[in-house]
């Protein structure tokens, strides 16, 4: 089928909205392969489109979740979360960001048949994928790192524009621990490495800033509901 690379000129003109297509895209996770195939690596991609690098990354960490835990039914729902928790976007068009979204739940949906050997997929499973959809792909200005506002805001608008905010999910057995954090505040904690200390893959390591919100351990089937309720 035909790759569509442009929605419309003006678009390109305007945004420089080119998408990459998926020969390429695939030769340049390649050179990441190891990271693309390990299910719980983190990948942002601030300006994500409609989410040509993301649906791959995600293809493959499925992947691996099947040839590592086929037939361990539990752990194939449980490590598809994780997978999807790891991949986050950012657009600064909305019709990007609800596209990119829902091309990531449709390859979770095909590969959802795939995944079954056992018993169903637990009821609350979809509606758990589609709120990290939610949570993690968001809509944004990569430059400013807030919410878009438009180019006439005034001087206190553009100061008060919300923060972009990401939320980082770590897993312990089947709980998940939430912690909000702005991005500007990841980004700038990342500019400011602690001499000596290095990660397992070599890169400078970095002490992460405060969260803006933190959220007490659940059942990662209840992230969908849970949240609201919690102060
Ligand atoms: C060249 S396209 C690439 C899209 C995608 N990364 C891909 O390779 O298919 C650039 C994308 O950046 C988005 N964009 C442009 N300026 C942006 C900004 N300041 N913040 C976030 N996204 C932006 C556009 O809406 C467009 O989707």
């Amino acid at each position: 089928m035909e790759e569509r690379q442009i929605k419309s000129r003006e678009r390109v003109a305007e945004r420089g909205e080119v998408f990459t297509a998926e020969r390429e895209v695939n030769a340049m996770l390649d050179l990441v392969k190891q990271e693309t195939e390990r299910i719980d690596s983190r990948f942002l991609e601030p300006a994500c489109g409609t989410g040509n690098f993301l649906v791959e990354i995600l293809r493959r960490k499925l992947d691996v979740v099947l040839r590592q835990y086929k037939g361990q039914q539990a752990q194939v729902w449980l490590q598809s979360v994780i997978a999807i928790s790891c991949i986050y976007g950012i657009d600064i068009m909305m019709d990007n960001v609800e596209e990119c979204r829902q091309r990531l739940m449709e390859i979770l949906c095909e590969w959802h048949p795939h995944a079954l050997s056992g018993d169903e997929a637990p009821s609350d499973l979809q509606q758990v994928w589609q709120y990290l959809l939610e949570r993690n792909i968001l809509w944004g200005d990569a430059l400013t790192l807030c919410e878009p506002v438009s180019e006439n805001a005034t001087f206190i608008e553009k100061r008060d524009a919300k923060p972009i905010t990401f939320s980082e999910w770590s897993f312990i057995s089947d709980m998940v621990v939430r912690k909000d954090y702005h991005l500007a505040a990841l980004m700038q904690a990342q500019s400011q490495s602690v001499p000596d200390l290095f990660s397992d893959l070599g890169d400078k390591a970095y002490l992460p800033p405060k969260p803006v919100k933190e959220y007490k351990p659940v059942h990662y089937l209840k992230i969908a509901t849970c949240y609201d309720t919690q102060q």
